[in-house]
């Protein structure tokens, strides 16, 4: 509130304020680096990459996700070649939401399992849906750089390493 503004009621000086500082505000697409959304080439599918991509198509059915209306499913692939799944799981507080990477990882930890080579997400979106950044970052902390196979409900949609969705991760390396 500056001198001028004396006397004015606050609706009024927010009146005056908002062009300005509308002017500042980075717009929501401007913060997308869309360079980071070419996928990397691996060296090719892995053999049961379909039957990945199923295990999450399949696990994205039983999403609970009636107040977004986004079911995400994930197949998280375990060394021994076996498939722990997860879909989305959201509430009333919105902000105690699941997401179906997570529950994947959760699920295959809480088993014993502490190996894995490769993560599917499946959603029915025509673009990638990546894991959000919480996700990378628990991914990264309990699998490290595993495969990452984005899909939707025709077939993958991207296929990336982990370390590419998060370069320049924070992990326990940084206590010591
Ligand atoms: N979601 C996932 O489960 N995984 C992703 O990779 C992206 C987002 C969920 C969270 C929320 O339930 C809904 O999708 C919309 O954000």
């Amino acid at each position: 509130m500056s001198d001028s503004d004396e006397g004015k009621t606050w609706p009024e000086v927010e009146r005056r304020r908002a062009p300005d500082r509308r002017r500042h505000e980075r717009r929501r697409g401007d913060r997308r680096n869309e360079a980071a959304w070419i996928p990397v080439p691996l060296d090719g599918p892995a053999s049961n990459e379909p039957a990945l991509l199923d295990a999450a198509r399949q696990a994205r059915l039983r999403a609970q996700a009636d107040y977004s209306g986004f079911k995400v499913g994930a197949a998280l692939e375990l060394a021994d070649g076996s498939i722990a799944t997860g879909c989305n799981i959201e509430n009333a507080t919105y902000g105690l939401t699941l997401c179906a990477e997570r529950v994947a990882l959760v699920k295959a930890l809480s088993d014993g399992h502490t190996k894995f080579t490769r993560i599917a997400v499946a959603a029915d979106t025509a673009q990638p849906t990546p894991p959000c950044g919480p996700c990378r970052q628990l991914l990264w902390e309990y699998c490290g750089d595993i495969e990452v196979i984005l899909s939707n409900l025709d077939g993958p949609t991207a296929r990336l390493r982990l370390a590419d969705l998060l370069p320049m991760p924070f992990d326990s390396r940084l206590l010591k």
